[in-house]
């Protein structure tokens, strides 16, 4: 079975690595998604395991169109059948970009218009009551090349369900678990986030050292599929289960100047049960003090697009440049979209990485 996970630009090299790991196949990294195959358990494992993934999605087709026959044809030749059950509810939602097909909602009609017809030919009964799981269709069209696509997440992978509530500007899951990645987070590490918001670093990092899986505790949308079966999913579960390490060395300290921001990173890490490696305490950057002999820190502070004006964001990297020293087990990790950050900062970094946050064009500066 061929698959397909998108992820934020500049994360890709990361999840096909994750998906090696995995034992997925033919694992091939393209813009904004890597595409792999392997057997329905991947669906489980992947669903269950990526930290970096948005969703996983089965490739049910590609095909060049041109026209709207074309698109029709070619949906239509898929057998859906393979995947929909008969009373499979199947919605369909994309994009299109650079190609001659680019009215969304004429390309919606068509596709599900298609898919009926595709049904209708493999059970042979013309009308579907789509009142059973949901099978949501996902097509891209880029440079005239159609990819249908079924969603196996349901909610995006980066819902790893401890974020109830959130602060002005968080991260995404997967972006705060890509920053750990790059910067090694390992289990005998100290990391230290004193721009900490509604806490997402420091649990996402609790979690990779300790080995906890990010998806081992929500649901997906295709647990409810006949074709995948339910011993994959309990298989899957019950080695991240007992995947998780016990006695990790790691620890968290993460600060804010705002008590809200604090308080929130407190109620987040406790409803993962990650409370216990994290200390959390209001506190403004300029009091910011190492706690350990090394030291991991990974940070995302104010842009000053969101939150402040950018005035005040550059003082505050100023403030890190002076409090941030250059020490022998220490890293030193901050995002930003300041393309003078270095420059206010008052070093070169050693490491220099492009990612994007949602759609702001960041560089992942770091350290050591
Ligand atoms: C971009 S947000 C961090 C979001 C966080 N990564 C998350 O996922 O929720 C920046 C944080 O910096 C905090 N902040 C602003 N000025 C600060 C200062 N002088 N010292 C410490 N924290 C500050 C804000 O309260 C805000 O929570």
């Amino acid at each position: 079975m061929k698959f397909c996970a998108p992820c934020l630009f500049g994360t890709e090299g990361l999840l096909a690595e994750e998906l090696r790991d995995m034992d997925c196949c033919n694992v091939l990294a393209e813009n904004g998604r890597v595409l792999f195959e392997g057997d329905t358990a991947v669906i489980a494992r992947a669903n269950i395991c990526s930290r970096i993934a948005e969703r996983i999605m089965i490739v049910a087709g590609t095909f060049r169109a041109v026209s709207f026959d074309d698109l029709f044809e070619g949906v239509k030749a898929i057998h859906w059948s393979e995947y929909l059950p008969k009373n499979a509810c199947f919605p369909v939602k994309g994009w299109s970009l650079n190609s001659a097909l680019h009215s969304i909602p004429d390309c919606q009609k068509i596709i599900k218009k298609a898919v009926v017809d595709s049904m209708s030919r493999d059970y042979g009964i013309r009308w579907f009551s789509e009142d059973g799981p949901i099978f949501q269709i996902r097509f891209s069209i880029l440079k005239d090349e159609v990819t249908l696509m079924i969603d196996t997440s349901g909610d995006g992978l980066h819902k790893r369900g401890y974020r109830a509530h959130s602060n002005e500007a968080p991260i995404k899951e997967t972006l705060a678990a890509a920053l750990c990645k790059i910067a090694r987070v390992r289990e005998y590490h100290t990391l230290y986030d004193p721009f900490c918001g509604s806490g997402t670093i420091l649990i996402e990092g609790a979690m990779i050292a300790n080995n906890i899986m990010p998806g081992y505790r929500r649901g997906f949308v295709s647990e409810q599929w006949d074709f995948i079966k339910k011993e994959d999913w309990q298989m899957e579960r019950t080695r991240a289960l007992d995947g998780i390490k016990h006695g990790t060395d790691f620890h968290a300290y993460g600060s804010d100047i705002n008590p809200a921001a604090v308080e929130l990173s407190h109620s987040n890490a406790t409803h993962f049960g990650v409370r216990k490696f994290i200390t959390l305490s209001q506190k403004d950057i300029k009091d910011f003090t190492a706690e350990s002999e090394k030291g991991t820190l990974i940070t995302n502070p104010p842009y000053g697009e969101r939150m402040m004006d950018m005035k005040a964001a550059r003082e505050l990297y100023r403030t890190m440049g002076t409090l941030f020293e250059p020490k022998r087990g220490w890293s030193y990790n901050i995002i930003s979209p300041d393309e003078e950050f270095e420059k206010i900062y008052g070093s070169k970094a050693r490491k220099r990485r492009k990612l994007y946050n949602g759609m702001i064009k960041c560089t992942y500066y770091s350290y050591f």
